[in-house]
């Protein structure tokens, strides 16, 4: 879908996000042929510079985070033309109506807040008040969003002072994953898997997302946040709705995101009992999470592994696994979906039980694979073992395939088409918060402390024990 004209306004355009995610991902999609001749990207920030300094630090942003691209001088030189940047200043009166002076009519104006927070007010006050943005205006926010229900009904209302939800974009970067919009085209473009996705042949679904990185560098957010906060309130709640919604009558935002939303409102409150958190220790080449963030007493967690149910009708009974941290054995996001044994096996007791899982593939090498039960070959009788069908996206569409997007550079030029579906709503947000407020809640009151673990292991044992107890088993964290 072309995309239109656009002034893209990145406050906080010398920040880390935009060095290292929007600006170099704006330079690929205009590789791509995707950024019309009329896109203009304007930085703004609190530094004083000129538009040469600007595109400098771009030119740099780009040659280290641009991909193969990023070394062409001549496609940089030519991007870098759009580009230009204006001092502002979020709570004063400086830089806004030379910013405004910058903008043109009749292109789609897109305002990123790619800053703390505690500026969306102070921001979107002022685009209104200096005329920057109209009721066509976009904005685009990123997360936290908030730290808890209370927090996010606040930022909800005061941007909602400013702007209608139609304008409003908040991005979970998850959802712009290519695989993690496959999952909703692998259910709902076949006919083999939705009739079976369901309690009656289900046996449970866990959602990994495991990362090897630290929290170095980061601690002082970190550590005000922790892994509930940081990943599973939005991205691994983002998982659990594609996976467990039911099927929207179309794919338009608001049909996509009410099902997302009844998703979440389903869901029951979490036994403290079935939710395990963790902190990684040092070992001997590296320091420990608390070294990380500069507090040798805190109980934040950088691993958090729980058990949930779904109340309706298509999940009761079937529970979902989550677990995410940093520091584990590899980055490996997936979801899997564990089938039921057959309900009776014609090949006697010694062939043993076998199940299907059906795991999808985030990342690392994204894709998907069945595990099906076949014979074992040889004239040995009816032995049976399980093999995988396995796929891999990038070699099953082949050479010729388009290249796949970043996350974040689909979800830039959906904010320039105007199409909210891969953007959370804030009723959703809302939801989400209401359900994870309780369990950290509950940790405060109960003086939890995190369970050691060891970097590059799957995390601590009680995660294992949360599925044994049930007798389950998580899925293997491959090196
Ligand atoms: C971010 C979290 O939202 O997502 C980080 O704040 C995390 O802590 C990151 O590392 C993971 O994203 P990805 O795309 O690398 O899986």
């Amino acid at each position: 879908i072309p995309v239109d004209g656009f002034d893209l306004v990145i406050f906080g355009g010398t920040g880390d996000l935009a060095r290292r995610k929007i600006l170099p991902g704006l330079f690929r999609r205009f590789c791509a042929g995707q950024m019309p001749e009329d896109a203009r990207i304007i930085g703004a920030a609190r530094s004083e510079m000129d538009d040469a300094a600007f595109r400098e630090t771009v030119a740099e942003a780009i040659r280290e985070f641009g991909g193969a691209q990023g070394a062409d001088e001549a496609l940089a030189e030519a991007f870098l033309e759009r580009v230009g940047y204006e001092h502002v200043d979020a709570t004063g009166e400086t830089g806004w109506e030379s910013l405004k002076g910058r903008l043109r009519d009749g292109v789609v104006r897109a305002f990123y807040f790619s800053v703390a927070p505690s500026l969306f007010g102070a921001l979107a006050e002022r685009l209104r008040s200096f005329g920057l943005a109209d009721d066509e205006s976009r904005v685009v926010v990123e997360k936290p969003f908030g730290k808890d229900l209370e927090t996010a009904k606040a930022l909800n209302a005061t941007l909602a002072e400013h702007f209608d939800e139609t304008q409003i974009y908040r991005i979970d970067h998850y959802l712009g994953k290519e695989t993690v919009q496959n999952l909703m085209a692998v259910r709902f473009g076949n006919m083999l898997f939705e009739p079976l996705w369901n309690a009656q042949y289900v046996d449970h679904i866990q959602i990994t997302v495991a990362e090897t990185v630290s929290v170095a560098g980061r601690g002082s957010y970190y550590d005000t946040s922790g892994a509930m906060r940081d990943m599973v309130q939005n991205h691994l709640m983002q998982l659990l709705c594609l996976i467990a919604m039911e099927p929207p009558a179309r794919f338009n935002p608001d049909a996509v995101r009410d099902e997302k939303l009844k998703v979440i409102r389903a869901l029951d409150p979490v036994d403290h009992h079935q939710v395990v958190r963790g902190q990684y220790e040092a070992d001997d080449t590296q320091p420990g999470y608390r070294t990380h963030v500069d507090d040798l007493r805190s109980t934040t967690e950088s691993f958090v592994a729980l058990k949930c149910h779904i109340s309706n009708w298509r999940w009761a009974g079937t529970p979902f696994y989550l677990r995410t941290g940093k520091m584990l054995r590899s980055r490996t996001s997936e979801i899997a979906v564990v089938f039921k044994d057959a309900p009776h096996s014609i090949f006697g007791p010694e062939a043993g039980t076998h199940r299907n899982v059906l795991a999808i593939r985030l990342q690392p090498n994204e894709g998907m694979t069945l595990g099906v039960t076949i014979k074992e070959p040889g004239p040995g009788g009816m032995r049976l073992v399980d093999v995988p069908l396995d796929m891999t996206f990038a070699e099953a569409l082949g050479p010729d395939a388009e290249e796949v997007p970043d996350a974040y550079e689909r979800l830039i030029m959906d904010v320039i088409r105007g199409n909210q579906t891969l953007f959370m709503r804030g009723d959703e947000v809302e939801a989400a918060w209401a359900w994870t407020d309780p369990i950290i809640a509950g940790w405060k009151r109960r003086g939890d402390v995190p369970k050691p673990y060891d970097p590059g292991s799957n995390g601590p044992e009680d995660a294992l024990m949360l599925m044994h107890r049930d007798g389950r088993k998580w899925r293997e964290i491959k090196a």
